[in-house]
Order: structure tokens, then C-alpha cells, then sequence
């Protein structure tokens, strides 16, 4: 039955995850390799939280341990990111309506002087093994019935948009890479974990979610990377969680 399955929860960073670690009751800690899963209860549902830590071999790693050792019923993937869309301020939440991956490129064949152009280079499609068939993508849509349920989620300190968010190994900080990934490829913010949980996940077949603050912004220099902005998503995802 989903109801007895466990509600999976994840953040690269402490400052992501501490506080809604601090909320399950009966907890206990299970290691495996390099991470620690809590399990227990939040508000009588069952959870297990995971501090996955930073980028897409580390939360693809930790989605795996999580979906084989505990068969939760969904997935949700939540922390900071930083923004691609004007729009966008620290504080404004982003439910993931889809996530692409920023990193994986073939290039332009360009020559030695020539230099680097981003713009120019195509995404390669992610290998995604589904049973019998592999399936590819540079893309991977979030659970619709997740994200329906998280829209309805009351949120007073900042915008809640549905949107696209990028994800890659990498902290982008520059513009015309930014402009980009929002008007080419329709970004509206990027982190470095989002892709890969999901890709894990659409490989077992388990619902997934990603959920990201805006904690910075490189089109507005006083939105410096901040990431107390954590704990507003981790309220957020809290209360998502009670509606599950
Ligand atoms: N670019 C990439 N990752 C970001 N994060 C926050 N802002 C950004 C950004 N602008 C998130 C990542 C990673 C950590 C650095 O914070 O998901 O876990």
C-alpha cells in the first residue's frame, strides 16, 4: 500500500535538509556507504531524509540507495538554486514542472584561438535504462499529480511559479550562458541535483519531484548566493509534505 511506503525527502547540504530532519519523530539512522538515511514520522506520514550532498553522481548514488533500500512512494528532491529567469528573486519558489541537464554538451568544432562558445554546443541526450528499452533524454518531466498537489501549497514569502529548472556540475555565472538556458532552452533556474534524481527515479519508475529556492541570482549582483533561503523551502516542503 503507498500509505505504509516511505515519502523520500532530499538536500545536497545540511543547511538543506537539517531542518526537516529535525522534524521527523521516531527517528533512527541507518549508514550505508557515504550516507546516513533517517527515517520516522512527520506529521504521522512516513519519511526517509537523506543529505545526498552536492551534484549528480552524489544524489544519482543516493536515489538509488534510497529507491532499493526503502521503496518509497515518491521522491523529493529540494534545496537552493540560483536564477535564470528575470522574474525571479531570492525567496520565489520554483516547483519543477520539468528538469533539463546544462552540462552534458557536444561542442562546436572550434580551433585552437577560436576560444569557447556555450551557445553554439548541443545537448546530448541522457541514456536512461527502462527494462527492456533505454530511453533518451534531455529532459525529464516531474510527477504531475506531485506538482498539482505542491501548487496548492500556501507560500508567503515570495512568488511559487511552476517552472523549468536546469541542472548540471556546474555553478554558472556567466551571462550570455545564463540568457541562454532561460531564452533557448526555457530555464527558469538552475541547481546541481535535480536532473539526476530524476533520472534515477524515471529508471525504477518512481514519482519524483524537484522543488528549489531561489538563494541567488548573477542578473542581480546584490542576490548573492545565501543559503539561509533553505530553510523557507524546507517550510514549504514540510507542508507539502502534510498534504501527501
Ligand atoms: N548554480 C548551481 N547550483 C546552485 N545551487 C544554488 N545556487 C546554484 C547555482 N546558481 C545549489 C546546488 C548545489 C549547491 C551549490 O547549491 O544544487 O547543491
Amino acid at each position: 500500500m503507498t500509505a505504509d511506503r516511505p515519502i523520500a525527502v532530499m538536500g545536497a547540504m545540511d543547511s538543506e535538509i537539517g531542518l526537516i530532519i529535525g522534524r521527523i519523530d521516531n527517528k533512527s539512522t541507518r549508514r550505508i556507504g557515504g550516507w546516513d538515511f533517517i527515517s520516522g514520522t512527520i506529521e504521522e506520514k512516513p519519511v526517509t531524509a537523506v543529505r545526498c550532498f552536492i551534484g549528480m553522481a552524489n544524489s544519482a548514488a543516493a536515489t538509488a540507495l534510497l529507491i532499493e533500500n526503502y521503496n518509497p512512494q515518491c521522491v523529493i528532491i529540494q534545496g537552493t538554486c540560483g536564477g535564470h529567469n528575470p522574474l525571479l528573486h531570492r525567496g520565489d519558489i520554483i516547483i519543477g514542472e520539468r528538469v533539463i541537464e546544462n552540462c552534458r554538451r557536444e561542442t562546436s568544432p572550434l580551433g585552437e584561438g577560436e576560444g569557447s562558445r556555450f551557445e553554439s554546443s548541443r545537448p546530448i541526450k541522457a541514456q536512461i535504462p527502462c527494462g527492456n528499452t533505454c530511453e533518451r533524454a534531455s529532459e525529464i518531466f516531474c510527477d504531475s499529480a506531485l506538482m498539482e498537489k505542491a501548487k496548492t501549497v500556501p507560500y508567503s514569502k515570495g512568488r511559487l511559479i511552476t517552472g523549468c529548472i536546469s541542472c548540471g556540475d556546474v555553478f554558472n555565472r556567466e551571462r550570455d550562458v545564463l540568457k541562454y538556458l532561460h531564452s533557448v532552452r526555457g530555464s527558469d533556474c538552475e541547481e546541481m541535483e535535480g536532473f539526476a534524481v530524476g533520472q534515477v527515479c524515471k529508471a525504477f519508475g518512481v514519482p519524483f519531484i524537484d522543488i528549489r529556492v531561489l538563494s541567488n541570482s548573477e542578473l542581480y549582483p546584490e542576490e548573492e548566493f545565501d543559503e539561509s533561503y533553505a530553510s523557507q523551502c524546507q517550510e514549504f516542503c514540510l507542508d507539502f509534505i502534510e498534504k501527501l
